[in-house]
């Protein structure tokens, strides 16, 4: 499930690369995959379904053996990835491989996470095979930094902070072992990149990056919330969820595990290669960008 997302589009293109025959699930079938073009595409077969929708999930796990359940964050997200955890024990589904996120836990500061240990529990008690999966932040969201990057600045509310990037092409190549090498199934992998980074840090490779300075502009919660709903258009949940993660980093500093490196046998992608292969989406500003940018809270 959340094939088209960001990392279920990861994920199966490890499993095209290992040639495994997999079921892509999305609302909109119709649509082609993102990256779907390449010579391995025979073993994807694309079908629909929506959590929301009972009997579609039925249908789309009907002989399926093992399910990756990613869920785009809701204030739904904890009802629909419970129904699915049920509908799949009842389909013959023997291995779930759950997407959840650091510190998910039942008093835990970030609201979403909270909703993530209740899946989790959910799962843990369903009978099947539980495998979660919490990856710090993805590099990915980064590129959501390209409007303030390109008037200079990036804003945040985690002071000095470090946060463990860690590129979804790496948690797609760990969903991929965690399904296909038996004994990897049943555990509980918290997965960062090699490097932890704060936002100071951050804004001095993009500095070096776009040859332009990037200044790391830190707001109180308070006014970066107000800044997401008000400039950036986000829904208040979903500003609420943006700074309590960011809250979280400054009381629980990050530090990187070695789990994706113990899988994979290899190390985790760093955050500059990330960046130089996206530079010229940090682009200087153009009068297109401005229109629809954020502005930093005077
Ligand atoms: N972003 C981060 O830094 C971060 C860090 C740690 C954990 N996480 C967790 O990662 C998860 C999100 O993963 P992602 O970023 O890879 O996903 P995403 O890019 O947000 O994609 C969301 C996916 O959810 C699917 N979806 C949404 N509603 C659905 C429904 N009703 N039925 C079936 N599918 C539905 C969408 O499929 P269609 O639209 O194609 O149907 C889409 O493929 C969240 O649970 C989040 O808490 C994120």
């Amino acid at each position: 499930m959340g094939a088209t997302g960001t990392t279920g589009t990861a994920l199966l293109h490890s499993l095209r690369a290992l040639e495994v025959p997999v079921r892509a699930l999305t609302r909109t079938p119709h649509r082609p995959l993102p990256g779907a073009a390449g010579p391995h595409d025979r073993h994807v077969e694309v079908r629909y379904a929506d959590a929301g929708d009972p009997d579609s999930l039925r249908t789309a796990f009907s002989g399926a053996d093992q399910l990756f359940l990613a869920m785009a964050n809701s204030p739904a997200q904890v009802e629909l990835e419970t129904r699915v955890i049920d509908i799949a024990a009842h389909s013959g589904i023997g291995h779930i491989v759950k997407l959840s996120a650091p510190a998910a836990e039942p008093g835990s500061p970030v609201a979403i996470s909270r909703g993530h240990h209740a899946v989790e529990e959910h799962l843990h008690a369903s009978g099947l095979t539980g495998t979660v999966l919490r990856p710090y932040a993805f590099m990915q969201n980064l590129l959501r930094l390209a409007p303030t990057v390109a008037q200079g600045f990036v804003l945040g509310a985690m002071r000095d902070a470090p946060c463990n990037y860690i590129d979804c092409r790496d948690i797609g190549d760990v969903a991929a072992a965690v399904l296909t090498r038996r004994h990897l199934a049943g555990g509980t992998y918290t997965l960062t990149g090699p490097e932890a980074v704060s936002h100071p840090g951050l804004a001095a490779r993009l500095t070096e990056l776009t040859g332009r300075r990037i200044q790391y502009i830190d707001l109180a919660p308070d006014e970066l919330r107000d800044n997401l709903i008000h400039q950036a258009g986000l829904p208040g949940w979903l500003a609420d969820h943006v700074v309590e993660i960011q809250q979280l980093a400054i009381a629980r500093p990050e530090f990187p595990t070695s789990t994706v490196t113990d899988i994979l046998g290899r190390p985790p992608r760093t955050l500059d290669a990330f960046l130089n292969e996206h530079r010229t989406h940090f682009r200087a500003p153009n009068p297109a960008d401005t229109q629809v940018s954020c502005q930093p809270t005077p």
